[in-house]
């Protein structure tokens, strides 16, 4: 089945709000749009779902994330997001968020009348206020993260059904294995720089701790003498990635979504 045709039969049946059962690949999914099976589901409250074991490429983009953790390590980083989504945190992001929406508005004026492409519009919007909020003043190195982020997730998941002889990886890399790795050494050493630079202003006195954002909060946990609460660099890494890529395409197609439904429904 094509792309198109998959994704078309897919939203045909998410607008008649069914459950249905599908294949992807040899793998049985059964897919629920009814909203209380939903909310049992997720709720999970006699841990009855487990998650589903990630894919390598998820493993390999999000590492040992909140989305792929279980058991303590998900615990342990469960308590410290919820810090970040907590109500008076999200008061504080409201303003950032205010002003990239506006930013957004103003390139939309040059387009009246005429069509475009809201799906890259979002994306971009959507990568902005995760950057502002997730990390404040350091936010143009998070951006440039972010961008090195999404080309890796480009490359992997192209990569994800190729087939390959296993073990010639050890041998032989391909240009893409050869990008994918330079791109996550250069996505590390950037966070170890910008950590680096947030211990320095706090060691000078230049911000509140290490900062209230959540990279504020995440480098807080990390310098924790309490061993139960500290978390390592790979834990710190692993979460800023999970935050952005978990935020940001979910984010991006339902604003999408809600836009194209107004579009058509435009009473
Ligand atoms: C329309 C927007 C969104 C949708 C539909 C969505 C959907 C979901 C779903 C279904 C899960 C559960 C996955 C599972 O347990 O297997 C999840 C988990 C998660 N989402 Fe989202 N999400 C959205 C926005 C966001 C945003 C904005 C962020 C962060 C900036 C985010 C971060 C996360 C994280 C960290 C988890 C793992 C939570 C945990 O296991 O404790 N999501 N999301």
């Amino acid at each position: 089945m094509s792309a198109e045709l998959y994704n078309l039969t897919l939203t045909t049946n998410f607008c008649t709000g069914m459950n249905f059962l599908q294949w992807y690949g040899p793998q049985r999914q059964l897919i629920i749009t009814e909203p209380g099976l939903i909310k049992e589901i997720l709720s999970n409250k006699d841990r009855a779902y487990p998650k589903a074991k990630a894919p390598n490429y998820v493993k390999q983009l999000l590492g040992d994330g909140l989305v792929t953790s279980e058991g303590e390590q998900w615990l342990k980083m469960r308590i410290l997001a919820n810090h970040a989504f907590h109500g008076g945190s999200l008061k504080n992001m409201i303003p950032a968020m205010i002003a990239s929406s506006e930013i957004m508005l103003e390139r939309w004026r040059h387009y009246e009348s005429k069509e475009m492409d809201v799906f890259r519009e979002f994306k971009v919007l959507t990568s902005e206020i995760i950057s502002r909020t997730a990390f404040g003043s350091s936010y143009l190195e998070g951006q440039h993260i972010f961008d090195m982020l999404t080309r890796m997730a480009h490359i992997i998941s192209g990569n994800n059904y190729r087939i390959r002889i296993p073990g010639i990886g050890n041998f032989f890399k391909t240009s893409d294995d050869i990008e994918s790795e330079n791109l996550e050494a250069t996505i590390r050493s950037s966070f170890m720089n910008m950590m680096k630079k947030r211990e320095q202003e706090a060691m000078l006195g230049n911000i509140d701790g290490y900062g209230h954002d959540f990279f504020g909060l995440l480098l807080e946990a990390y310098h924790d003498s309490d061993k139960t609460k500290k978390i390592s660099v790979d834990d710190l890494i692993d979460e800023c990635k999970t935050f952005y890529v978990g935020g940001q395409e979910t984010t991006s197609s339902s604003l999408t979504w809600s836009v194209l439904l107004l579009a058509i429904h435009t009473d």
